[in-house]
């Protein structure tokens, strides 16, 4: 239905009326479908800062595959960041299987400029016999994409013409938008057939008014299915100084993420109170130096760690990293009814 990119080369309006055409055709629904193919145009998310940011988007499997198949056709760099994005077990092997339509969160860096947010690297398709721009858009990369955005990505004039070998760069939707004056993840989630915004607000804990809002939608009528809207994700709050290397490390409920140069492991769960958790990752740097001390000062307590003495309890939480040093602060909270609950921090 949407094979219409190689029927005509002068783009988007002569698409539609080839579209409309068709559809004729077959007696369908004609202006129902056209209200698809427009709202289909409208998938980069806003991001009017010129930050970046982790981006995220859920990958709906047109087939059977496997975890290491998703990592190479989207170029992320360490199966373990597809691991913590989807809360797998470290231990999961490469070769486990995904089944045909099953989604899975596909983590990358987001950068914004212009107005919108996108994967400004990865993914990049090396174009097969039989392939058109449409083809891959909707069926490689399950609708995250669209021809259009491939196209200008990629810098390809007429969208009829693709070689078998060509590079294409595919541009992730995403955004680094703070969403009602908090950090969030922004997450690109594919639309299943017969949902609600009522439905997908509780799914993931996001307000029903900000899903609207960001996608521009006036009610449920306006959603469409397979195609991505943005779901704010809340993050976890952290001990992280701003000045840290890391600083903007945002991590999503139900994620966990690898950071100081893959030397800590933290993640984010609503049942520690969206508070952020992190200990040594014990992975050897990719640098191939050896993972600084993650002691946290005068005390025997690694990050993560923590002890109770009888009103108190001491944790040594993570606070960032700098050139070789991981920084770490200390937190005192008084454990017993009636107490105050006191902070002491220190770098
Ligand atoms: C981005 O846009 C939002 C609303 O569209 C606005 O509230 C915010 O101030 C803007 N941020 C920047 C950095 O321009
Ligand atoms: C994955 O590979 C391991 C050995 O490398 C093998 O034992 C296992 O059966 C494979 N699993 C699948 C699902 O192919
Ligand atoms: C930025 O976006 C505007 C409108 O969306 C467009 O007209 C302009 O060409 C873009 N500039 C660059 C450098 O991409
Ligand atoms: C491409 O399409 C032709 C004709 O439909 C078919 O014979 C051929 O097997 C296809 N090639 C691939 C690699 O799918
Ligand atoms: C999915 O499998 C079908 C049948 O095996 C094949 O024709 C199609 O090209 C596959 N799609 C992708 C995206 O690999
Ligand atoms: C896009 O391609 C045209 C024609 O080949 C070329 O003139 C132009 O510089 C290219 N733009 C970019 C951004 O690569
Ligand atoms: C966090 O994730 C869990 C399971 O993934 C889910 O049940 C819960 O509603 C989520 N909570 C928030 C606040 O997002
Ligand atoms: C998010 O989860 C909390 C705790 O379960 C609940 O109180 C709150 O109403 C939820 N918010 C939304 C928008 O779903
Ligand atoms: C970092 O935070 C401190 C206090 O919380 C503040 O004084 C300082 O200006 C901040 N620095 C930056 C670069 O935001
Ligand atoms: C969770 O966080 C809230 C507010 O930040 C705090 O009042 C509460 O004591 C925390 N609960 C636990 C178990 O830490
Ligand atoms: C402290 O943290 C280290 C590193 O994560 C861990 O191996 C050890 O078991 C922890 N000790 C306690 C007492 O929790
Ligand atoms: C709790 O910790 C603080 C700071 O380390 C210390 O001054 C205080 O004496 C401790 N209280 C108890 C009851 O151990």
């Amino acid at each position: 239905m949407f094979a219409c990119n190689v029927l005509n080369s002068l783009g988007i309006v002569v698409c539609t009326a080839s579209l409309l055409h068709k559809i004729s055709n077959d007696g369908g629904e004609t202006w129902g479908h056209s209200t698809q193919w427009t709202l289909r145009l409208r998938s980069h998310e806003r991001c009017n800062s010129t930050a970046s940011c982790h981006g995220l988007v859920g990958y709906k499997a047109p087939n059977e595959t496997t975890l290491a198949a998703v990592q190479s056709l989207f170029g992320v760099p360490h199966l373990r960041s597809i691991l913590g994005a989807n809360d797998l077990l470290e231990s999961t092997p490469a070769n486990a299987t995904v089944r045909q339509g099953q989604i899975i969160r596909i983590p990358f860096d987001c950068s914004c400029s212009n107005g919108t947010g996108t994967s400004r690297k990865i993914p990049v398709y090396t174009v097969r016999s039989n392939d058109t721009l449409s083809g891959i858009a909707t069926n490689v990369f399950s609708s995250l994409v669209t021809f259009q955005d491939i196209a200008a990505a990629s810098n390809i004039t007429n969208p009829n013409i693709i070689n078998v070998g060509q590079h294409l760069k595919i541009p992730l939707p995403c955004s680094c938008d703070p969403v009602d004056g908090e950090k969030v993840v922004h997450y690109a989630h594919l639309v299943a057939s017969g949902s609600s915004v009522e439905e997908i607000s509780r799914q993931f804990n996001v307000s029903a008014d900000a899903l609207l809002r960001l996608n521009k939608l006036a009610s449920d009528s306006d959603l469409e299915a397979d195609v991505a809207i943005d779901v704010p994700l809340k993050a976890c709050s952290s001990m992280i100084s701003n000045d840290s290397l890391d600083s903007s490390l945002l991590v999503s409920n139900g994620t966990y993420v690898f950071t100081a140069n893959n030397c800590v492991k933290c993640s984010c769960s609503f049942a520690n109170n969206m508070t952020l958790q992190c200990q040594p990752s014990q992975i050897s740097p990719s640098n191939g130096s050896v993972c600084p001390s993650m002691l946290c000062q005068g005390t025997d307590l690694y990050i993560g760690n923590s002890t109770i003495s009888s009103c108190n309890r001491t944790t040594c939480n993570y606070a960032g990293y700098k050139g070789q040093a991981i920084l770490t602060s200390l937190a005192n909270e008084s454990t017993c009814p009636g107490c105050e609950l006191r902070f002491i921090s220190m770098l």
